[in-house]
Formats: C-alpha cells, structure tokens, sequence
C-alpha cells in the first residue's frame, strides 16, 4: 500500500515536471523566434516612422548636441560654431580645462595610481562633464563631441544609413519580444548561447542594405531602444573578437557607399587594420564595439550616459577618457560591458588646420613644423574644407579624396 501510493506520488511529480519544463521549452522557442538567416529576409524598404525622419532635424536625432573643449581655444569654438551653422546643426558647448584646476581629492583612485598628467585630467573632466549634463538634464541622447572634429556635407544621409544598421543590430525583430537579426544579440553577456550552434562569421554579416531583417520600430531613439553608446568619431576601431564573451558579434555592410572615402586614404592607430584588409572600397560597416581608440565623436542614451557617468566618472580615473570608454564597451579593466556600437569609416573625424603643428592637440604632441595645407581626415566633402562653397551656396563641393 505504502509502495503504490509512494510511486503514485512520483507519477504524479513526474508528470507536473515533464508538463511545467516543455511549457518552458515552447515559450523560450516563442519569444527566441526564428534563427538567423539573412537570405530570409525580403526587401525591406527604408523606414518610415516619424522618429526615422527626425535624424534630419537640428540636432541629427539626438535630443542635444555637446560640444566639448576647452574655453580658451576660441580658435577651435569659432570653427566648430561655423561648421554648424553651415550644417544647420545646434550646438551647445561643454567647458574642459588643462587639468590644473582639478585637486587630487577630484580624482577617483582606488589603487593609489599616480595623478595622470593635466591635459588627460582636463579632456576626461570635460567629457564627464559633458555625460553629468546629460544625466542631470534627464535628456533622451545627446551627440558629444570634441572641438577640433569635422563631418561631411551628407551627414545627415550618413547617420540615416547608420540607423538602418544599428536597428538591424539591435532592434527585435518585427513580431518577436526578444528574437534579433544577429543571433548573438540580445543574450546577457557573458551568457553563452547553448540551444543553438554560433552562427559562423558569414551569416553574421549583413552584406546588403536591402535586405536588412525587419524590426520593430524604436520608440525613444531614431538610431534603436538599447543601445548606450554610438561612438561615430575614432582613429582605429577592432572588428568583434569571435570568442568574445561579451560584445555581440553581428555586422552590418553598406556597400558603395560613395561619401567613403578609397581605402589608400584611411588609416588606423589599432593595428592590425582589419577593415582594409577585410573589406572592399567604398564599404562601410556598423558592428559592436571591441576595442576604440580617441573619443572625437560618441553618442550617449540616457541610459549610456548614466552607466558612462558611473564607469567612466566614478571608477578607478586610471588611464585617459578614449581607454576608459573602450573598457567600459567591450566590459574589461573593471568596467561592467555596454552596448555600443560604431562605424568603419568614422563619420566625424580630426579637423587640422594650417599652422604650428604644435597647435593640434593640447594632450600630446604632434611634432614640429608646420602644417601648410588644412585638411579634415578621411572626411570626402568636409563641411570646413566647403565651407567658403557652402557660404556663397554653391554646390560645386571640394572632394578632399577622389576617387582614382
Ligand atoms: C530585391 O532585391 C534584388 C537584389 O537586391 C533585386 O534584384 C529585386 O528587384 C528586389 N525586389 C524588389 C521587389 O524590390
Ligand atoms: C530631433 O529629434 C530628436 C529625436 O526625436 C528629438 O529628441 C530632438 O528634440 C529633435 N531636435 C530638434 C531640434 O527638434
Ligand atoms: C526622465 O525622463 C523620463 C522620460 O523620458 C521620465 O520617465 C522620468 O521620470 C524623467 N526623470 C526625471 C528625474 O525627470
């Protein structure tokens, strides 16, 4: 009797179990929605919702533009309030300083570390400063960049193709709570997927903008929901490591994009140069940051700039604010990881103009002599190299890098 009521008892658990974890199973599979496969997805056509159209406006999408750098180079604020006038873009400006200012007890350390030298102090205060405005302001996003950056007449069109990508990245799919175009998205990180196998590296890029994954429409940011940083302005960025185990792997490739500039022109400070290597002229490819370096132009959510504030202004302050963000991105050195993601070729980029070459960086030389001929790096109609065309509205632009 005993014997029949305990196996009773086990039946009966066995059955709940068996139920409860196939309910589970078809609910993971439900919300996990179809895997990757990027000949599935038809045509999609450009966005059309409002917020799509609002990368257009004053402020490219962002809810404010910052500018940051330091109030006594006039020279560079003249530049930039001109630059943004000729774009129709506003601008406000976000004081740095050269470090002097800023006691020791200002400074975050957690190991004893000596006092980094005055002009890194200075740039990570002011770019903090900028990410702490935007916290206080409780703005939606802001663009932040450095004083001395440059863009191309068609930025507009550049940051709506840009959008396009990052949606695909990290929008859910059109009909899914929680299934992504990249299969690698979307898992906590540090999560391994274990239902299925990784994808290998060819069905995680997405080599045509006409056939991107449709996505649900974000409802906050033109650019997505859930990103916190899109970090535009750089001098070298790393594709995603495969065996990473944080940074999401997806990319996407803009073929024939015509304002990049040939590969012959392009240049990286992280070696090896893999976009080069990788890719053909005129591509340009969004991925997910691994490894970033100079801060010239990023993009916080609010959410980011939170986070930025926390990682970047109040951890250990132990290396200069472009290592900091690259921690804080691909989550190492003590930083928690974050979404962010960034573009190859960078849209904004080191403006240097005629004169002293010791003029161009108030953080680390730039050698001796002059510079005889302005220029704007790897930017094909720079807005400041166009700038006496775009001031009589001509559109007979200066291409700084032709095609050969
Ligand atoms: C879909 O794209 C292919 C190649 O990209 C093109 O040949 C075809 O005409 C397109 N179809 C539609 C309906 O736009
Ligand atoms: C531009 O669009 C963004 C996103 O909708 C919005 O937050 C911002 O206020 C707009 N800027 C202007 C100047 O209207
Ligand atoms: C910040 O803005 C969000 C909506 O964008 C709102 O829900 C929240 O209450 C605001 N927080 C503060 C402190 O104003």
């Amino acid at each position: 009797m005993m014997l029949f009521q305990r196996s009773t008892a086990q039946l009966v658990a066995t059955v709940v179990i068996v139920v409860f974890m196939s309910l589970i199973l078809l609910y993971q599979a439900r919300e996990r929605g179809p895997m990757w496969n990027s000949s599935r997805f038809p045509n999609a056509s450009r966005p059309k919702d409002r917020l799509f159209v609002d990368i257009t406006n004053n402020t490219l999408g962002f809810e404010k533009i910052l500018v940051v750098g330091m109030p006594s180079r006039t020279d560079r604020r003249d530049g930039m309030t001109l630059q943004a006038a000729l774009s129709n873009m506003e601008i406000e400006f976000i004081d740095s300083s050269d470090g002097t200012d800023i006691p020791d007890k200002a400074l975050p350390n957690m190991d004893g570390h000596e006092r980094l030298p005055g002009p890194v102090i200075g740039s990570w205060r002011g770019h903090v400063n900028a990410i702490r405005e935007v916290v206080r302001r409780n703005l939606t996003s802001a663009l932040i960049m450095e004083d001395d950056t440059d863009w191309d007449i068609r930025v507009r069109q550049q940051l709506q193709n840009f959008a396009r990508s990052s949606r695909a990245l990290t929008q859910p799919l059109q009909g899914y709570a929680r299934s992504y175009g990249d299969p690698t998205y979307g898992l906590p990180p540090g999560q391994k997927d274990t239902h299925s196998p990784l994808p290998s590296l060819p069905e995680l890029v997405i080599k045509d903008m006409d056939h991107l994954p449709i996505t649900t429409d974000p409802k906050i940011s033109p650019y997505g929901d859930d990103w916190d940083v899109l970090w535009l302005g750089h001098c070298g960025q790393l594709l995603p490591k495969l065996d990473d185990k944080n940074v999401p792997k997806g990319r996407v490739v803009q073929q024939n994009d015509e304002t990049a500039a040939q590969r012959r022109y392009l240049h990286s400070v992280l070696k090896p140069f893999q976009y080069v290597e990788e890719y053909p002229d005129h591509a340009r490819v969004v991925h997910h940051v691994q490894d970033g370096v100079c801060s010239l132009a990023y993009a916080v959510s609010q959410r980011g700039a939170r986070s930025m504030l926390y990682e970047i202004g109040m951890k250990n302050f132990n290396a200069a604010f472009d290592l900091l963000l690259h921690w804080a991105c691909s989550g190492e050195n003590g930083r928690d990881y974050h979404r962010c993601l960034t573009v190859q070729p960078p849209l904004i980029q080191h403006h240097r103009p005629a004169g002293p070459k010791s003029a161009q960086s108030d953080i680390s030389g730039h050698g001796e002599g002059m510079n005889e001929k302005p220029h704007t790096e790897e930017i094909r109609w720079s807005v400041r190299m166009n700038a006496e065309v775009l001031m009589v509205g001509g559109t007979d632009y200066v291409d700084q890098y032709p095609d050969e």
